[in-house]
């Protein structure tokens, strides 16, 4: 009992100072658990609440699509730039460097490809994606399909699995030839994840109503960037998601497609989180490709 003799007493209680209640600065998010805030805040910055993570998921459905062919040669230099990676695990293990210490977006659904009908999956298991350190678990739920169901159970799944580890859940509104993508489909899709208890919706961006379908979605939207774009374009998406209420971009191929992904990368993060305009963005694209070709010239 040293302890208990000789101690200096207490008295700073702060009496008259209500206690800081810590409001978090993601919609929708406030009563989630810590862990999965503290997941959350590596993915979101909490000083401009917005991310950018570079998807490179697309060969679990897609096979070696063009940019990523050479994961190892393409991909890698890109990894310092992105918030979060959004990748299958199998391209974890074989070309992240875990020094890279990046928060991961596991993909965690699988199942058919582009050569049969997309959508009918299954889930991976909860103690692989802790053992890759997951910071959020990425699911694909195709509203509107014949797999509709069966996606759901996935994101339900995966939800009971996550929680029960601390680890967020993203929801992703399927792709499907079968499933247009305007403002109705999207606002359906993306509140159906949100109210199944998805924590983030990532889903795309529409020219038409793409602010009701953020507004009515109660938890951060990340928008796909979706086929390849020129740079300009693909720069006034951006812009407009995030003038629209989405909270970041989860971009593979207008990155890794561009004639200069790493220059590509930062114009994407100057629109997202320095809020420049999509001409400021690409005048950036612009400075920073010309110099690479003239230091290698
Ligand atoms: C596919 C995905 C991809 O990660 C997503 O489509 C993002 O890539 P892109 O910007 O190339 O559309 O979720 O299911």
């Amino acid at each position: 009992m040293a302890e208990a003799q000789g101690n200096i007493d207490s008295k700073d209680f702060g009496i008259g100072i209500p206690q800081d209640n810590q409001g978090y600065y993601l919609k929708g998010s406030a009563n989630l658990d810590w862990g999965i805030k503290d997941r959350l805040a590596r993915i979101f910055s909490p000083a401009t609440g917005k991310t950018v993570m570079l998807a490179f998921d697309h060969g679990y459905i897609m096979g070696p699509t063009s940019g990523l062919e050479r994961m190892d040669l393409t991909i890698v230099p890109l990894l310092a730039h992105a918030d979060c990676l959004m990748c299958t695990r199998g391209a974890l293990r074989q070309i992240v460097p875990p020094t890279f210490n990046k928060p991961i977006s596991l993909r965690y659904s699988a199942g058919s490809t582009v050569l049969t009908e997309l959508n009918d999956e299954c889930v991976m298991d909860i103690a692989e994606a802790v053992r890759l350190n997951a910071s959020m678990l990425a699911v694909m739920v195709a509203i509107g399909s014949r797999h509709e169901a069966l996606t759901i159970r996935n994101l339900t799944a995966t939800i009971d699995a996550g929680s029960r580890c601390g680890i967020p859940t993203l929801g992703v509104t399927a792709v499907g030839k079968e499933l247009v993508r305007d403002s109705r489909y999207l606002s359906l899709a993306s509140r159906v994840c949100a109210e199944n208890g998805a924590h983030v919706v990532k889903t795309y961006y529409c020219d038409e109503g793409f602010e009701k379908v953020a507004a009515s979605c109660p938890v951060p939207i990340v928008i796909a960037g979706g086929k390849k774009l020129p740079e300009l374009d693909a720069l006034k998406m951006a812009r407009n998601a995030i003038d629209q209420g989405a909270c970041g971009v989860d971009m593979g191929r207008n990155i890794f497609q561009a004639d200069d992904p790493i220059a590509m990368i930062q114009a994407v993060k100057a629109v997202v989180h320095g809020n420049e305009s999509a001409a400021k963005g690409f005048e950036l694209y612009q400075t920073l490709k010309n110099e690479k070709r003239n230091n290698t010239n």
